[in-house]
Order: C-alpha cells, then structure tokens, then sequence
C-alpha cells in the first residue's frame, strides 16, 4: 500500500479540530486509499482532552489511520508533515484590542513558522491556516519559514465560497454544482468580496439569470460576508462543522485539483489585480491534477467589484502594518 502521509493538525481538540480528525482519519482529505498519522498540537490545558479526542480515534478503528501523536510542541507536531492545518489560535477576549489580537497571534504563528520551517516535508508541504485572523496569521507563519516557498502556505476562504454557492444555488433553485466562476476576493473578515459578476449557471450569467442588482448588493454580499456572525447568534457558538468541512475542501482541492472549475483560496499575492505582493490574499483559483494551483488571469473588474477590492485590500495590509514589528525582514 501507500506510505503514510503526516498530518498535523493544530487545535486538534478544538470544536474545528474535533471534527477535522475523524474526516481526515476517514479519508475524506487525501482518499479512502492513503494512509495518514494525525500529529495533533495543543496547548498544554487542552492536552487531556487531546487524549480523549485520541480515544475516540482508536475507537473509530479507522483502517487508514496509523498513528497519532499528541503533544504541546510544535517541533514534534510538525516533524516531517506533509500537510499542516494550523486550527488553534488565540481567541478575541472581552475587552481585547484588535491590535493585542494580531500581537497573540503574531507570536503564536511566528513560533509555528520556524518550527514548519525546521521540522516539515519542505518539498512537499501544504500549509492551510483556519485560525483567525487566517490571512496575517498565514503571512506571519510563511515569513518564519525562509526555506519553505510562500506558495505552501494558504489561508481558509473556502467556507465563504461555499456560504455564497449555497446562498446563489437556493436564489436560483439550481444544484451548488451548477454554479461556475464564483469567487471571493480578499480577507477573511467582513470586508471580503463575494464576487458574481462573472458567474455563469449552466451556460447562463448568474447576474442576469438574478436580475437583481439590489438582491446581489444588499441581501447577497452581506449574508456571505456576515454569515459566521448570523451562526453564532443562532447556535451559541461558532461555525464549527462546516468550518472543517470547507478545511477538508480545501485541502483536497489542492492535492487533486478542481477539473478546471474556479474555487476560492488565499494564496501569496504574486501582485495579480494590484494586490500587494508578499499579502495572503483570496483570489479564484483553479488547481491542476498535480495539485498546482494558479490565481485565475484576465477577469475584468467593473468599478463596483474594483472597490470591493480595494476595501479588502487596505483591511489586509493595515493588518500587516499591526504586526509589521513581529515580521522579520
Ligand atoms: P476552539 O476554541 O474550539 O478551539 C481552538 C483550539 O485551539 C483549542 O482547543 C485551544 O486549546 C487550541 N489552541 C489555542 N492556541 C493554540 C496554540 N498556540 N497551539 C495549539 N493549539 C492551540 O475554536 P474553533 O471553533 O475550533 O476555531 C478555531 C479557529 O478557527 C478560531 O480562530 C476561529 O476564529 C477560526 N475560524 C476560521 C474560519 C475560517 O473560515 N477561516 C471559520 C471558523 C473558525
């Protein structure tokens, strides 16, 4: 059979990462026929139910799984992975400032950085942040691991993708998979861009199929971009499962491509559409079946999708700016 693959999964006990471990142990990331370890970090308080997670593991005596380290340090958690996803962050506490948020984040991505950059599969690497804020905390981590391609490391847009597919199939009673050329642009945050104007549903624009452009500006874009805000007042809690089930996405996209159908990823800015070089930033992106993915060329943004952009933009890079001291040169 296959070689095992080494997965390390952060904030492995988390409400994400509770749900993460079991797909990923099924198979549902890389294929029912490769074998995986899961090397799951946490914080040392969460370390016991870190044990429980992993006897629930045992007890699912799922074939593909071949072992699973538990531990709180980050050299071991990603010794030798092919595949990070970096779950557990620093929540925003009451009275916390946004700065102080990007600073604990700051430190805990910088330390994962380095340990990434001395420990991981450099050349085969795949590096998905989820924890937030997922963009800066995806700059941080790659500018920490100089020996490891800025391309390796991606940022989690694809549950807003998913939100506006499943906002978009039910507008126009359609099958999420008829819908082509949907994309988000930008940060993950309320100033993300859910962009329909080059969607096209079995052959025909998504915008005049709408014919609706108060339903797009004022009902459309808002829900996607406030969607984790309307769970969390619904549920108590925040998005948790389908957080995870776009992680999954994600990562399997970009292991066995996108059979030449656009998804949402944040990926290295190479300076595409003006985004600054060097930013985390969503673009659509199509992944080939080596898994290689490309920022899609050529789109024409009208004026409206133009200033969208550049909200999304400054956000991102004044995020920067709030870490640019943590960030080495
Ligand atoms: P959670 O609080 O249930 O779990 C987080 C886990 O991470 C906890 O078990 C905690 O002990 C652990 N952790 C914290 N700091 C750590 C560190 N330095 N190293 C290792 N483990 C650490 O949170 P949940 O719901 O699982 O969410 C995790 C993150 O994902 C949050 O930052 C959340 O905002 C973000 N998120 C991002 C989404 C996206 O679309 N990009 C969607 C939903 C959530």
């Amino acid at each position: 059979g296959k070689k095992p693959l080494r997965v390390a999964i952060t904030g492995a006990s988390g409400q994400i990462g509770y749900q993460l471990c079991f797909r990923i142990a099924s198979g549902e990331m890389l294929g029912k026929d490769q074998p995986v370890i899961l090397q799951c970090l946490e914080l040392p308080q969460a370390l016991n139910a870190l044990k429980g997670v992993s006897m629930e593991l045992d007890d699912c005596a799922f074939p593909l799984l071949k072992g699973i380290v538990q531990t709180d340090d980050p050299n071991k958690a990603f010794e030798g992975a092919d595949y990070a996803l970096l779950v557990g962050a620093r929540p925003r506490s009451k009275g916390m400032e946004r700065g102080d948020l990007l600073k604990a984040n700051a430190e805990i991505f910088s330390v994962q950085g380095k340990a990434l950059n001395n420990h991981a599969n450099r050349d085969t690497l795949r590096v998905l942040v989820v924890g937030n804020p997922a963009n800066t905390n995806a700059l941080i981590a790659a500018r920490n691991a100089p020996n490891i391609d800025p391309k390796r490391f991606s940022a989690m847009t694809r549950l807003d993708h998913n939100r506006g597919l499943a906002q978009l199939a039910e507008k126009l009673k359609c099958s999420v998979t008829d819908i082509e050329k949907f994309a988000i642009w930008g940060n993950h945050s309320a100033t993300q861009y859910p962009d329909v104007t080059q969607t096209v549903v079995k052959g025909k624009s998504a915008k005049t199929l709408i014919n609706d452009e108060k339903w797009i500006k004022e009902n459309f874009i808002p829900t996607v971009q406030q969607r984790g805000a309307a769970i969390i007042a619904a549920r108590g809690l925040s998005s948790a499962a389908s957080a995870a089930s776009a992680a999954i996405d994600h990562m399997r996209d970009w292991t066995f491509g996108t059979n030449g159908q656009w998804t949402s990823m944040a990926v290295y800015s190479d300076g595409s559409y003006g985004a600054d070089k060097g930013l985390y930033f969503s673009f659509p992106v199509i992944v080939d079946k080596n898994g290689k993915y490309e920022i899609v060329q050529n789109i024409k943004l009208d004026q409206f999708s133009q200033e969208r952009f550049d909200v999304t933009r400054k956000e991102l890079l004044s995020e920067k700016d709030g870490v640019a001291s943590l960030l080495p040169n």
